[in-house]
């Protein structure tokens, strides 16, 4: 059974997705604990209706941050990491000692919209604004390139006639995010990857 660590900085509904996901009982792994890198989001109290430990270490102004992270996941025997809406960039020694046992949901197709600077609206502001006709979401490994790592699922997704981002990141989330997220994590802890 993998030890499953699960970052957030939101709202947290790909926190839930995964949840969810592991009520069924068919992921051989556990969440055992949700760090966040603010206070007060939405997916901490998500994580503690299903009484799942909790962790806030503030990111902000923080040059240890990496450093405390780290540590509070070695100290959970961690073999998992989930970015789940973290919007923070990973440095250091976390990317070399958890390397391939990282993953992230990003809401494009990798290689579009991605990189340092997309996340969030701003990724399905810039597919509208191009004028792509379809998107959707990439759960990839991640590595020291921001949205590098080997491309595990994709999903796309149709942009429709009058979307605005926040209608088409709502639909990127329902039809691709929250499906491809705990489709991941299952391959993963079932040894299917
Ligand atoms: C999700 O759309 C996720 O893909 C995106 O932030 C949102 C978080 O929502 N992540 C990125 O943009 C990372 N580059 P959530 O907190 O409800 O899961």
């Amino acid at each position: 059974m993998l030890n499953i660590a699960v970052l957030v900085s939101g709202s947290g509904s790909n926190l839930q997705a995964i949840i969810d996901e592991m009520k069924k009982g068919e992921i051989n792994g556990k969440i055992v604990t949700v760090v966040s890198n603010k206070p007060d989001v939405y997916a901490l109290k998500r994580a503690e209706d299903n009484n799942i430990p909790t962790k806030v270490i503030v990111s902000k102004g923080n040059n240890d941050f990496d450093k405390e992270l780290l540590s509070h996941l070695k100290e959970l025997k961690v073999d998992l990491i989930v970015l789940a809406g973290f919007l923070c960039i990973l440095k250091g020694d976390i990317l070399k000692e958890y390397s391939n046992k990282i993953i992230n949901v990003h809401p494009s197709l990798i290689p579009s919209f991605c990189g340092d600077g997309f996340y969030g609206l701003k990724v399905h502001e810039a597919a509208l604004n191009y004028g792509v006709k379809v998107t959707g979401a990439t759960v990839h490994f991640v590595n020291e390139i921001t949205d590098g790592g080997k491309i595990i699922i994709q999903k796309a997704v149709y942009i429709k006639e009058g979307d605005t981002p926040e209608i088409l990141q709502r639909r990127v989330m329902e039809e691709a995010e929250w499906k491809i997220l705990p489709q991941a994590v299952k391959m993963i802890c079932n040894g299917g990857l």
